[in-house]
């Protein structure tokens, strides 16, 4: 049966390559994880969130994970989907979207080193990103930096992030860096920058107010096994796609 919290929610999870099958599910989560966490970004603005949506489908989704320039990963709990992640072989993170069932527990940090894990296997020397509103402190904090002056304008920044040297097998010099296409990522809808970013502060304030709530009740809750076996989780090696 599924380890889970006193919130019922997963306290061990693995990250793995997606299967075909799991298309509806991946699915799902990329919806959910984008409506409801990602209301800096759309705003609930129906134009943008269809926009958003659009090629949120099953067939799409596993059109994702068949293309071999595609790594797509997903972090399970038994066969339950918690989130996915999907890097290109350039070196650019196009998906990485977590449950709202899920969030606060390390999957997208964890989701996100197995993304660089295999930006480095294929050789890349940085992955790239375009992130939403909604993410961008928390790739901050995982070392990533601003590509471009959207976010002051109030739009989906792109983001970088040089891998370390000492584990990845630099390209011959002179390798274009990697740049992130935007058929997945958040539409940019037009600028609207004070309030905009007005929306993205509060939302990170409530962020960081909710994950302290979370964190609490987790560490009052969870096991030491299950926050080692979270963390463990974290550096999982993610197997060979091909
Ligand atoms: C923000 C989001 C990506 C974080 O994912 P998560 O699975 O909830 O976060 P994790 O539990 O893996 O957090 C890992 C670390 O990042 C930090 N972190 C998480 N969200 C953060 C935020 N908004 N600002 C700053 N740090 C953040 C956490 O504090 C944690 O660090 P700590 O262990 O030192 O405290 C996720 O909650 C979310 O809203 N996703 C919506 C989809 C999305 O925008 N995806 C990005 C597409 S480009």
């Amino acid at each position: 049966m599924e380890q889970t919290d006193t919130s019922g929610n997963p306290a061990t999870f693995i990250i793995r390559p997606a299967r075909l099958e799991e298309a509806a599910a991946i699915c799902a989560v990329l919806r959910r994880s984008i409506t409801e966490l990602c209301v800096a970004d759309h705003q609930n603005n129906p134009d943008w969130l269809d926009e958003w949506l659009a090629n949120k489908q099953p067939e799409i989704v596993a059109g994702w994970i068949a293309d071999p320039e595609n790594c797509l990963l997903v972090a399970v709990a038994g066969e339950r989907v918690l989130a996915a992640g999907c890097i290109k072989r350039s070196g650019a993170i196009m998906l990485n979207y977590v449950s709202p069932d899920a969030r606060f527990r390390g999957v997208s940090r964890a989701m996100l080193r197995a993304l660089e894990a295999v930006a480095r296997r294929n050789g890349c020397r940085e992955v790239t990103l375009t992130s939403t509103l909604t993410a961008h402190d928390f790739y901050l904090a995982a070392g990533y930096t601003d590509r471009d002056d959207a976010l002051a304008r109030g739009d989906s920044p792109l983001m970088g992030k040089v891998l370390e040297p000492d584990d990845t097998n630099r390209p011959a010099a002179g390798a274009a860096p990697a740049r992130t296409s935007a058929a997945n990522a958040a539409p940019k809808p037009p600028a609207q920058s004070d309030r905009r970013q007005r929306l993205g502060q509060a939302l990170r304030e409530n962020l960081k107010r909710r994950k302290q709530q979370i964190r609490g009740r987790a560490s009052q809750g969870a096991s030491q096994e299950a926050r080692d076996a979270a963390a463990e989780a974290a550096g999982v090696a993610v197997p060979e796609r091909d």
